[in-house]
């Protein structure tokens, strides 16, 4: 007999905003694309929609509390983070976000998120002036470093009666979110991956430094999705002022000196190498250790070449690893990148124009993809999205390296 493939579970958090009506239309989608649907619902949720209309949907029985006695199962919030394959709490009030943010768990839902190992997903919904709030922002930073997904509101009109964002994101995309955490591919699963983010400060004395305009976002964006794809990633990166990202070991260094012999030690045992720093070339010839009183600075100042980090791996590389490299530029790019590709032995570059109002510190960028067979141009995609293409092309080439 044939056996059956056991049925995804997704459980469904449901807090209390007015958006809790719509959390019946995610259970139906959810529901619909095949999935084990279970609910677990706040008490101020049970205020705006009963249990028993979830209870109807699912036809599972709705969670609503800690101490409820369920039969035979005397630690229901465990049972429920292990049962659940993804979690996703839709809507989320700023009041939950902030729970889960610090690990609180005063409530069944909150208690199972902090119990559970499965991807969360979180659909936040709120007045838009809580959303705004720096301490909302701060809260969303926290959990996304931690590994939540975050599916972003939506802007239009609000049940308060103003107008802005915080509308909880359409159904189709929540569920879309889920599906993805649900489908997610471990296909760099073992592979060790190395990558360089950020600027790096070169410095002049104990206060000033030469410095560049990189974030290091396209980097930290990079290390995320390669560690949710089962990479375990060390990630260098100069000053930034993004977080540690989710499952990553990371080295923080300033200078290219610093990030250089990080680098070269980590690559050492890394099948994968993406240089994503924007490494400073050269550096002051000489470094004052005290602050230099204006009258002291020099009108000119030395400078010293410093080592290029990523030719220095490529020159080792004995065809064992993929080595990444990338071109940010204000002429052709993809020249460049074909140029740089040879000179510092990569097996890809990304090669990108920074010459309008895309690239350093924005959040989409115009790609291309070049290698030794080609180039391919990407449309305007989101950071996140170009790690998502770029680490499938890496699993693609790791893949034909080992003969799989
Ligand atoms: N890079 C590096 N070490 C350096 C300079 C650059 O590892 N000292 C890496 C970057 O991380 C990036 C690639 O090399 O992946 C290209 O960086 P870019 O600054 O564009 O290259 P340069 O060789 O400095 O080229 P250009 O002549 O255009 O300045």
């Amino acid at each position: 007999m044939q056996r059956l493939k056991a049925q995804t579970t997704v459980l469904v958090g449901v807090t209390g905003g007015i958006g809790a009506y719509k959390a019946c239309e995610l259970v139906r989608t959810l529901t619909r694309r095949g999935f084990r649907v279970k609910v677990v619902m706040t008490e101020a949720a049970t205020r705006f929609v009963a249990p028993l209309t979830f209870r109807t949907l699912t036809r599972e029985p709705v969670a609503t509390s800690l101490w409820a006695d369920e039969p035979g199962d005397p630690v229901h919030h465990i049972s429920l983070a292990q049962e659940a394959d993804v979690v996703v709490v839709a809507p989320c009030t700023a009041n939950v976000l902030a729970k889960l943010a610090h690990g609180r768990a005063d409530d069944l839902l909150t208690t199972t998120v902090l119990a559970t190992e499965a991807p969360v997903v979180l659909a936040p919904a709120m007045n838009v002036h809580m959303w705004r709030k720096t301490i909302t922002q701060h809260n969303l930073d926290l959990l996304r470093a931690r590994g939540f997904v975050i599916v972003e509101p939506g802007s239009g009109e609000l049940a308060c009666g103003e107008v802005g964002e915080g509308r909880l994101a359409e159904v189709a995309d929540i569920a879309d979110a889920v599906e993805a955490e649900a489908s997610r591919v471990q296909d760099l699963a073992g592979a060790r991956v190395l990558v360089t983010a950020g600027p790096t400060y070169e410095p002049i004395d104990a206060v000033r430094f030469i410095g560049n305009r990189s974030s290091g976002k396209t980097g930290f964006a990079i290390a995320e999705e390669a560690a949710r794809r089962g990479a375990d990633v060390t990630l260098v990166s100069g000053p930034t002022a993004l977080l540690d990202p989710f499952g990553t070991r990371v080295v923080r260094v300033e200078s290219a000196l610093q990030m250089r012999e990080a680098a070269l030690a980590a690559s050492v045992e890394a099948d994968v190498v993406v240089a994503a720093a924007a490494v400073s070339d050269v550096r002051p010839a000489e470094r004052s250790e005290a602050k230099l009183k204006k009258d002291d600075l020099p009108v000119a100042i030395a400078l010293e070449r410093n080592p290029d980090i990523l030719a220095e791996i490529g020159a080792m590389n004995d065809g064992s690893k993929v080595i990444v490299g990338f071109a940010a530029e204000t002429g052709d790019p993809v020249a460049e990148a074909r140029r740089k590709l040879e000179a510092k032995r990569c097996d890809l570059v990304v090669g990108n124009d920074v010459s309008g109002h895309l690239g350093f510190g924005t959040d989409a960028n115009r790609v291309w993809f070049v290698t030794r067979e080609g180039a391919e141009e990407l449309p305007v995609l989101s950071k996140r999205e170009i790690a998502r293409a770029l680490l499938d092309r890496i699993a693609a080439m790791l893949r034909e390296r080992r003969g799989t």
